[in-house]
């Protein structure tokens, strides 16, 4: 692996609510090069809040600590406002779950994504122009022009996140962080903005960061998955290994898979151990 851009030791994170303290995040580590890492786990094991972390957006609720939390020479976690602005969105970016929250509603989808290159480059608007439209059609958007001239409402769930694809990849950052970046869509579209999104990924070399429920989703794709439970990583795998993964949670979310050469009258119930906790 190339040198790591991103890295990770024992980072742990607490949300204090009411006195009330919840552990997200507990010991994680990991390092990202130029590679694709998943990181799965069911909902509430802390995947989001490790996203997060990285780019140090979270509620004024949450306590970071950290051996280690590195963007190539920069330590992530005493940067100031200023120097974290400057990579938010510029060297690292991140893809929500639906663009329907992530897309300004009062603005064409062109003028966004115009705005968006603009912020980091110095050139004229019809050059940025220029650069958005040539973004659209390397997401694979067929009529660029006209698409331009959308509102977010007037495009399907699918083109909506192609654009936020397009959006957030046009400052050419060096790492995406994608969260659940398909969850909300239709099965049908699911595999088409996932493959744009790793033919870009793959074209430019970047690392990718991409967050999900489903092993299934990311194990064709991915380099590497971290399987997350209850804020800790219990498995760190190349995804080709997969089979051979000896975690029981690990083996209980593959399967769970629902197969398509098999019949299966229902899915398994994942067996918890409450050792998993304190391993
Ligand atoms: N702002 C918050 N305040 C309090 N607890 C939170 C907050 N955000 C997340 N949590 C808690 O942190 C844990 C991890 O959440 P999250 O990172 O969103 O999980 P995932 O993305 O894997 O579904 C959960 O128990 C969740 O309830
Ligand atoms: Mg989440």
């Amino acid at each position: 692996m190339s040198e790591a851009k991103l890295q990770v030791d024992n980072l742990s994170i607490q949300f204090i609510n009411d006195g009330r303290t919840t552990d997200a995040v507990r010991n994680v580590s990991f390092s990202l090069g130029r590679e694709k890492l998943a990181i799965v786990g069911e909902s509430g094991s802390g995947k989001s809040t490790v996203g997060r972390s990285l780019l140090r957006l979270h509620p004024a609720s949450a306590r970071i600590s950290a051996d280690t939390l590195r963007f190539g020479d920069l330590n992530l976690l005493d940067a100031d406002e200023k120097t974290l602005r400057s990579i938010r969105g510029r060297r690292i970016s991140m893809i929500m779950q639906d663009p329907k929250y992530s897309l300004n509603p009062v603005m064409t989808v062109g003028a966004q994504i115009t705005e968006a290159y603009l912020a980091h480059h110095r050139v004229s608007q019809r050059e940025a122009r220029k650069q958005t439209l040539e973004m659209l059609e390397k997401v694979h958007i067929r009529d660029p022009e006209r698409v331009y001239s959308l509102y977010p409402h007037e495009v399907s769930g699918g083109m909506g996140q192609r654009i936020m694809i397009a959006m957030m990849l046009i400052p050419n950052p060096e790492i995406i962080i994608a969260d659940e970046p398909t969850s909300a869509l239709d099965v049908s579209v699911q595999q088409q903005v996932l493959s744009v999104l790793d033919e870009l990924v793959t074209q430019r070399n970047l690392g990718l960061i991409f967050i999900s429920h489903d092993l299934n989703l990311v194990r064709n794709f991915c380099d590497r998955v971290l399987v997350m439970y209850a804020g800790r990583v219990v498995e760190s795998i190349r995804a080709a290994d997969l089979d051979q993964a000896q975690h029981p949670y690990t083996r209980g979310l593959l399967a769970a898979l629902p197969s398509l050469t098999q019949r299966r009258e229902r899915l398994p119930v994942l067996q918890r151990d409450p050792s998993w906790l304190t391993d």
